[in-house]
């Protein structure tokens, strides 16, 4: 078999077999195909799809590319979220501590940035000293002493989607639901977990911008998932502005420790709350999802899921005092205001946008080898259906660098829509739940 080949067939839309997608897989993870040729395959996929086999052959080529993690020895069900990512999505890191503080393991196995989307081990390492490269054995041993841990593919779980996911990112070929199924529940189904929430989101800042789209990806990942044995539910949300007020890494976790003290945005504590329940319910820790909206409410009120996030911090070599002293964590030099340009209401944004100009600024990456600036962030002061007069801010930008500043600044301002009529309708934080049992 020939990589070129492969190549060629999927560029005229040919189905590949089972054993052409392990070529390609095991090939490229092995370093014997070269970034070149998984880069033209990848396009070629982008642009004409995956049928449901080699969806479902890509998913496991990719889950045994690597290890699959036994978690047996630990107490109770082992339950984990993953977002399909957006902008200001920053909701594992406050649903991980409240998810362990209720009583059930969470086995994080997360990723980077990617695309215009931020990525929760990013975020993390803003933290001072946190280690998301943990072998598996210190993740075993954390996960045992605190219930929850959050770390990056390791050289064992998924190698393939680590490669895959960084030359996605850098080839514009991300928005693919084949693609984004197998790298997702690859990485999942390889944690060794009971069940899965998946938060898969809709909108212009998402990778799915239509909501049939994303409905689609949701029921190819809940059958996915169901298929291995695992328990699953996926809920479509709102991806049509960021989530909360904040996207950079930094201003993120100051966000988190917010929510985890009862406060932060409304629609960052209302989401994370509701993913908690789903996973306390599928993790049979409650019997239902109003009680698991209860109990995660009472974790944050009594202070134990902050609690559980500083020792999760603790035991992952970070500075635990950001919690009380957020100023340790890195802070950009400068702001500036963007704003309106006329008298109005909200009533859209280009999400998608926000996110770019925050990579372009040094909030994320435009190449793989790229270093990210965790101190950059956008901070959102207007929402849909916002009433805004001529002048007002709309978003603050922090930065380091000018270089991209004036390009990132107009970007952002054209990504308000404003116009003299508010919406007809503001968009619902959560549209749907599939796979409901
Ligand atoms: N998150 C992932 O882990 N992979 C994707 O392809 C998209 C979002």
């Amino acid at each position: 078999m020939r990589a070129v080949d492969l190549i060629r067939k999927k560029r005229d839309s040919g189905e590949h077999s089972r054993e052409e997608i392990d070529f390609l897989v095991s090939g490229y993870t092995r370093g014997d195909i070269p970034d070149y040729q998984m880069a033209a395959w990848l396009m070629a996929t982008w642009l004409r799809g995956l049928s449901l086999a080699e969806t479902a052959a890509l998913t496991e080529a990719m889950l045994h590319s690597g290890e699959v993690l036994d978690l047996s020895a630990l107490p109770g069900k082992k339950v984990d979220k993953h977002s399909t990512g957006g902008v200001g999505d920053k909701t594992s890191l406050i649903l991980a501590p409240i998810v362990a503080a209720g009583g059930l393991t969470v086995p994080m196995i997360s990723g980077r940035g990617l695309g215009h989307t931020g990525g929760t081990l990013d975020k993390l390492e803003s933290i001072p000293g946190f280690n998301v490269n943990l072998s598996l054995d210190q993740f075993r041993r954390v996960l045992r002493e605190c219930g929850m841990g959050l770390i990056g593919q390791t050289a064992e779980i998924a190698p393939a989607d680590k490669k895959i996911y960084a030359l996605r990112d850098a080839t514009s070929t991300v928005e693919s639901i084949g693609l984004i199924c197998a790298s997702i529940m690859s990485k999942k189904l390889a944690e060794g977990i009971d069940a899965l929430v998946l938060d898969v989101k809709t909108g212009s800042g998402a990778f799915m911008k239509r909501e049939e789209d994303a409905v689609r990806l949701a029921e190819i990942m809940v059958d996915t998932g169901k298929r291995m044995g695992k328990k699953v539910v996926a809920l479509i949300t709102d991806m049509d502005q960021p989530l909360g007020r904040a996207a950079g890494h930094s201003s993120e976790i100051i966000e988190c420790i917010e929510v985890l003290n009862g406060q932060g945005p409304a629609d960052l504590r209302d989401l994370s709350i509701e993913l908690s329940a789903w996973m306390f319910y599928l993790g049979e820790r409650t019997k239902s999802l109003e009680e698991g909206r209860r109990l995660a409410e009472t974790l944050i009120a009594n202070g134990q899921a902050r609690e559980k996030f500083n020792q999760g911090i603790k035991l992952q070599g970070g500075d635990e005092r950001v919690i009380e002293e957020p100023q340790r964590l890195p802070k950009a030099r400068s702001r500036v205001d963007v704003v309106s340009e006329s008298d109005g209401y909200v009533t859209g944004t280009n999400c998608e946008h926000f996110g770019t100009a925050l990579a372009m600024l040094g909030g994320g990456r435009e190449k793989k080898e790229d270093a990210i600036d965790p101190g950059v962030a956008l901070e959102f002061h207007k929402r849909i259906g916002d009433p805004v007069k001529k002048g007002e801010t709309l978003a603050t930008i922090h930065y380091n660098a000018e270089a991209k500043l004036a390009e990132a600044k107009s970007m952002i301002a054209a990504s308000y829509l404003i116009a003299l009529e508010p919406p007809r309708e503001k968009p619902r934080l959560i549209r749907r739940v599939i796979g409901e049992q």
